[in-house]
């Protein structure tokens, strides 16, 4: 029998040139592990910032929550910015924190990186530029490239704990800016921004007319103190500025996508603030249910937090005591979040992305290059989540160094 596939040419379907760009690395390198997972390999995954994988588990008010909302029958959809009460809960803690925000300056997401996605479509045009911290999370340029903006990375310095210029970054603003974004606290270094840069920060913004786009999501776990929410910082200033927020890691539910962005000095962004709506409501709305989650997270206990970050820094210091233990790398200790950004002396001038996957092939231990973070490529810097308890982190440098020596005598 002759196929019907067999009497033509075949002709490729192709994938819009601008999605040629799109990298997110994070992702990228997992797919190199799932295939070789699927050869029967034993694979140590340290590339994702997700708790659940080593055994955190959301507090019980939120699941029960949740729970009840979905047996109750709260399935349909919401309204396109999300729950009047979700909402309510987020402008009460935005307000109590020094950014005085109606519900109506809320609105709610499948995550932060849906409420990334929406402002950056509706914020820019084609060839418009963004300015973004290297290192940093790579879904700001991912989203830039699909929708053909360009991402700028402004350097953070790796000799000073991975801190911002405010005056690098006014020397790279050109006529095409039109935003900058924050990380604080980083991923993937873990360092905090001091109030008074990032109130230098905005008044270069207030300068050149440009939006600030503050991503907060770890904000609650700190080791030290945590930084002053930037829309406090903006709200005294009357400069505009727009959070990004979320309950995947501070309250343990990564898989439930619940974030939100809410809006300071709104006054100032009477176009853009429609065209947020505008595509808001294009996708209908964020998963009903989970939204459910946001008062109780908000407002409810937070001794489950409290415990979350104490055990985190234990991990932290375990992690970074092998960091110096171990020749060749260093790294600077991180104040926040689950990330270490480690130097490797042996790596600098060669391929990140060679070393991972290397490392990957011959340990089993899944990492993501600098590189897939906005850090020069031949730079030696890898990014490490130390959420595993201390014996798999033992294992691991223990792995790891003997990789890193093997190399380093070859
Ligand atoms: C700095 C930063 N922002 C945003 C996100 C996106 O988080 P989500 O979409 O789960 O809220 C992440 C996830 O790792 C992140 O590290």
């Amino acid at each position: 029998m002759i196929h019907a596939r067999m009497l033509y040419t075949a002709a490729m379907i192709q994938s819009a040139q601008r999605i040629k760009n799109y990298h997110y690395a994070i992702r990228h390198v997992a797919r190199a592990a799932e295939e070789l997972a699927r050869t029967g390999r034993q694979i140590t995954y340290l590339n994702i910032g997700d708790p659940q994988v080593y055994g955190f588990r959301p507090p019980e008010h939120l699941v029960e929550a949740v729970a009840r909302a979905a047996k109750d029958g709260f399935t349909g959809y919401s309204q396109s910015a999300g729950l009047v009460e979700a909402r309510e809960a987020i402008a009460k803690y935005a307000t109590d924190r020094g950014a005085p925000t109606n519900s109506d300056e809320v609105i709610v997401t499948s995550g932060a990186s849906e409420a990334a996605d929406i402002l950056l479509t509706a914020l820019l045009d084609r060839a418009d530029e963004v300015l973004v911290p290297g290192p940093g999370y790579p879904i700001y340029p991912a989203i830039l490239s699909k929708i053909g903006s360009a991402a700028r990375y402004y350097p953070l310095d790796v000799e000073n704990d991975w801190q911002l210029s405010v005056d690098l970054i006014a020397s790279m603003i050109t006529s095409r800016t039109r935003a900058i974004v924050l990380i604080n606290p980083n991923n993937p270094t873990g360092s905090i921004v001091p109030d008074e840069t990032v109130r230098h920060l905005l008044e270069l913004a207030r300068q050149h007319n440009i939006l600030v786009i503050s991503d907060e999501v770890y904000r609650e776990l700190c080791f030290t103190d945590s930084p002053t929410p930037a829309s406090a910082i903006a709200e005294e200033m009357g400069v505009p500025l727009i959070t990004l927020e979320s309950l995947s890691k501070t309250h343990l539910v990564p898989g439930w996508r619940v974030g939100w962005m809410r809006f300071t000095h709104a006054e100032q962004m009477r176009d853009l603030i429609p065209a947020i709506h505008q595509l808001a409501g294009g996708r209908l709305c964020s998963p009903t249910p989970t939204q459910y989650a946001v008062r109780p997270a908000l407002e409810g206990d937070r001794v489950f937090q409290k415990e979350f970050v104490k055990e985190l820094k234990l991990r932290r210091d375990v992690a970074v005591k092998h960091v110096s233990n171990t020749p060749g790398l260093s790294c600077s200790v991180p104040r926040a979040a689950f990330y270490l950004m480690i130097k490797s002396d042996t790596l600098v001038g060669h391929s990140d992305e060679k070393f991972v996957l290397d490392l990957l092939h011959e340990t089993g231990i899944l990492v993501v290059h600098g590189s897939g973070f906005g850090v020069d490529a031949q730079a030696g810097c890898f990014r490490m989540v130390y959420l595993a308890g201390q014996a798999m982190l033992d294992d691991v440098f223990d792995r790891l160094g003997r990789f890193l020596q093997t190399h380093r005598d070859q």
